[in-house]
């Protein structure tokens, strides 16, 4: 009965120094040394997330957890819309790309000749050069930025509910075993008072039978301090699983973002580099224009039609008479 009592009595003054927030147990900051961070100084996501937040909407109650499984939701949404975006992009290419190939078939002016003429028809070409470079852009950001963007983790969604499930489970197993305890309590107490009881009884009135009726009274206190035990053992044991599972769950998902991060950050760089080399290509189609245009001689054009389509060299003369 005393091991009872200084149990009751440690309960009471752990309970004292304790909180409970949906059934987890955290120190009451005036009672407890200050806690160092898990990972000091590099925000990690298995430091901050402990406690249950109101819901944005003010109704219910979302888990740190939960938190951090949204924004990892997040990320997967924001890498897919990345993906819709390139495929714009790769839409505007190929329609320009089909419109320069377009333009450079149309026979306007193909009639021009000599070295004009030349420089002319090399001009047209150029668009032809400048849609295979835009089409072969729009087709790597196809297979070097889009694709690999759009099947990144591609069963991501189905992990998170895994992940989401596994916590979960966990966190209800404490909520069982929090309410197991509240009820060993309750139980432990109502004998504690009826071992009292029967002990005032007996100060009354000594009696055999209120003797007998301590000793079983003093045998379902001691059996009730034990359940209380067991069961106080069963939620520790509960919160701490959870805690172990929260801190390696919590590192994966960390893991899991920088990744992510990453991976887009790559492919956004392959996207500059095709632009910078489009411009590089896109300006090579214009170099042989430029030195036809450089070629282009009004006095050889001249000699050049004159001799073919000259109608006679042999000027008139005056009449003679
Ligand atoms: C391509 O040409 C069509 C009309 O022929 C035009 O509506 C469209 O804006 C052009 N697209 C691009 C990317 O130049
Ligand atoms: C429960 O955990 C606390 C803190 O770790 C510990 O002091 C106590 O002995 C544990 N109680 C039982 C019954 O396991
Ligand atoms: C390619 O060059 C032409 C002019 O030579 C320019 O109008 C066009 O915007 C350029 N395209 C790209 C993708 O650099
Ligand atoms: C000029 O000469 C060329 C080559 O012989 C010919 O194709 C063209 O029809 C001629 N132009 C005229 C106006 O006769």
């Amino acid at each position: 009965s005393i091991l009872l009592i200084t149990l009751l009595n440690d309960e009471s003054k752990k309970r004292l120094r304790t909180s409970k927030i949906n059934c987890v147990t955290f120190p009451l900051p005036a009672f407890m040394p200050e806690q160092q961070l898990l990972k000091p100084g590099e925000w990690s996501y298995c430091d901050y997330f402990w406690t249950d937040k109101k819901d944005s909407q003010g109704n219910g109650c979302i888990t740190g957890f939960e938190v951090l499984l949204q924004k990892q939701l997040r990320g997967k949404q924001m890498q897919k819309e990345m993906a819709e975006f390139i495929r714009e992009r790769i839409k505007i290419e190929e329609e320009y790309a089909k419109n320069l190939s377009k333009l450079s078939q149309i026979p306007l002016a193909g009639q021009e000749e000599g070295t004009l003429g030349e420089a002319w028809a090399q001009l047209k070409k150029s668009l032809a050069d400048e849609a295979e470079v835009h089409l072969k852009f729009s087709s790597k950001l196809q297979s070097e930025v889009e694709k690999p963007l759009l099947t990144f983790r591609e069963n991501f969604k189905k992990d998170m509910k895994r992940f989401d499930h596994h916590i979960a489970d966990l966190r209800k197993q404490l909520v069982g075993r929090y309410a197991a305890v509240e009820k060993a309590r309750k139980a432990l107490a109502d004998r504690q008072k009826e071992l009292d009881l029967k002990t005032q009884q007996l100060e009354i009135k000594l009696s055999n039978k209120i003797e007998e009726d301590i000793k079983k009274a003093r045998r379902k206190s001691t059996q009730a301090g034990d359940d209380l035990m067991r069961c106080v053992d069963l939620y520790n044991q509960s919160q701490s699983k959870w805690f172990e599972e929260m801190v390696t769950t919590s590192l994966e998902l960390e893991r899991l973002e920088v990744e992510r991060v990453e991976m887009i950050r790559q492919h956004l760089c392959q996207y500059t580099t095709l632009r910078h080399e489009t411009d590089m290509f896109n300006q090579s189609t214009m170099e042989p224009v430029d030195q036809l245009l450089q070629c282009v001689d009004p006095a050889r054009d001249r000699e050049l039609w004159v001799r073919e389509n000259k109608t006679g060299e042999i000027r008139p003369v005056d009449i003679e008479i």
